[in-house]
């Protein structure tokens, strides 16, 4: 498959992507469109960066236009779900760009916005719905939307949408589908303990796995630095000094360490801003958008902004503190180094997450090579080869319920008991990434958040 002609892409469909500069597909999107267009189900992992997007968006665009049908009041063809409020905006905008020559109704509705205008759009008529759980589930109990003629269903970053914080919501969610339907599930990790259910919704799907699930990009040059804890904010602020950190996305584990470290990148005079589940939606959507615009040089952040969202031109991506999930470490490293670009992730490591790094390598399959000639680099804690034990979650990073007591999670059994994630209620966002029922203005749901890309190239991706 050499370019997209060869897919059988409606032909409006074509014309957006081929301005957009798409000339050649992508190898998801070549494995993948040809069985969605045969109206197939199917399971797709590949890299972060890579197209999934447009992967599935395509062939449901095909579909709904070659099969167009009036949009109609609340009763949607295809419903997207996604896990955090800026992964749905932002894959609302990617369907409204792919099908902008196609007349096709998209609605985008989470939580932290206003919920009228929500219900409006659905009153109106949708052809699709993009969504993250908890405000679809609202409106569906409030007889707004009803799911029995969706005709398509998509889970992106499925796997985190089939573990602990939201498997109640997306089991509700699939008992209001009808049985007969096409269902795609995309995500760069999907990891076993998942996979029964991930079966559970699918019906003889195709799998397709263009690299085993968590392998990283290969144009993210990935580093480790041991380093004492207390010396992680100077070795920050040093590291800052380097004009290539242009644009830097700064993962901390805690909605607090996220404010602590944007206040102190601030003291030193570095633009940033901070987005997490704490944050009102207008001051994540603000920070969001400065961080595209190039207004800040650093957005930090906790793992709600980890997996999905795709800004131009992220040259860095520091980890000031490794998550406690190996797929996260995946997930946040690849906003960097995406359609094709390269980028740096660097990635501090005191003594005591260890223990994380050592799960990352185990799924990323391959050791992070250590930054030795640093200043900062700490050579007892890299030779420290005793057992490393988890952290013990602390009060003051307000995480009482978050994954439980360090070593509960991802010991021996961790990963096979079929439960995967522990004995807490989320992933230090709770079960909605801040898509909370507690509804404060938002702006309009249906807003444009990010320009369509034009002259994009995707690199050294032959299938
Ligand atoms: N065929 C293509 N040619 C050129 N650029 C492309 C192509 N397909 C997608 N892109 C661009 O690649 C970037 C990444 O795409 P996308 O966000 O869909 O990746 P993804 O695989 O979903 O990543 P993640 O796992 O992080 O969600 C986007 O900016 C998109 O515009
Ligand atoms: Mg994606």
């Amino acid at each position: 498959m050499t370019d997209f002609a060869g897919l059988e892409l409606a032909k409006p469909l074509l014309r957006a992507i081929t301005d957009d500069g798409y000339s050649t597909p992508t190898p998801i999107q070549a494995k993948a469109i040809p069985p969605l267009l045969d109206g197939r189900d199917l399971l797709g992992v590949a890299q972060t960066g890579t197209g999934k997007t447009a992967a599935f968006a395509l062939p449901l665009l095909h579909r709904l236009s070659v099969n167009h049908a009036k949009a109609r009041s609340r009763k949607p063809r295809a419903l997207i779900v996604a896990p955090t409020r800026e992964l749905a905006g932002q894959i609302g905008d990617s369907l409204r760009s792919y099908g902008r020559h196609v007349p096709l109704r998209i609605a985008v509705v989470f939580g932290g916005a206003s919920i009228r205008p929500q219900i409006t759009a659905l009153l109106r008529g949708v052809h699709v719905v993009v969504a993250t759980p908890g405000r679809l589930l609202d409106l569906m109990s409030q007889g707004h939307l009803r799911l029995d003629e969706v005709e398509t269903f998509i889970l992106d970053e499925a796997d985190r949408m089939l573990d602990m914080g939201f498997i109640p919501d997306v089991k509700r969610i699939a008992a209001a589908l009808p049985d007969r339907r096409q269902t795609m599930l995309f995500s760069a990790t999907m990891p076993k303990t998942i996979q029964g259910l991930a079966a559970s919704l699918l019906n003889d799907p195709v799998h397709i796995e263009v690299a085993p699930a968590a392998t990283t990009v290969e144009k993210v040059t990935q580093r480790v630095l041991f380093v004492e804890k207390a010396k992680k904010r100077d070795l920050l602020g040093e590291l800052m000094n380097d004009k290539d950190i242009s644009r830097v996305l700064i993962f901390t584990r805690t909605k607090h360490g996220a404010d602590r470290v944007a206040r102190q990148l601030h003291q030193i005079g570095v633009n940033s801003d901070a987005i997490h589940g704490n944050k009102s939606q207008n001051a994540r959507q603000r920070a969001l958008k400065s961080f595209r615009s190039g207004r800040i040089r650093a957005l930090v952040a906790t793992d709600i902004a980890a997996r999905g969202i795709d800004v131009d031109g992220v040259t860095h991506v520091i980890n000031f503190e490794l998550p406690n999930e190996p797929e996260s470490y995946v997930h946040r490293i690849g906003r960097t180094a995406r359609a094709g670009a390269s980028g740096i992730a660097i990635s501090f490591c005191d003594r005591e997450e260890r223990a994380y790094l050592r799960d990352i390598e185990k799924i990323i399959r391959q050791s992070v090579p250590v930054i030795t000639d640093h200043p900062f680099h700490a050579a007892e804690i890299a030779n420290d080869t005793g057992p490393a034990q988890k952290p013990q979650r602390n009060k003051r990073f307000g995480q009482g319920k978050g994954h439980g007591n360090g070593q509960a999670r991802r010991n021996g059994q961790g990963r096979g008991n079929g439960q995967g994630h522990g004995n807490g209620q989320g992933h230090g966002e709770g079960r909605d990434h801040g898509e909370g029922r507690v509804q404060n203005d938002g702006n309009a749901p249906t807003q444009r958040r990010r320009a369509p890309k034009r002259h994009r190239r995707m690199e050294n991706r032959a299938a």
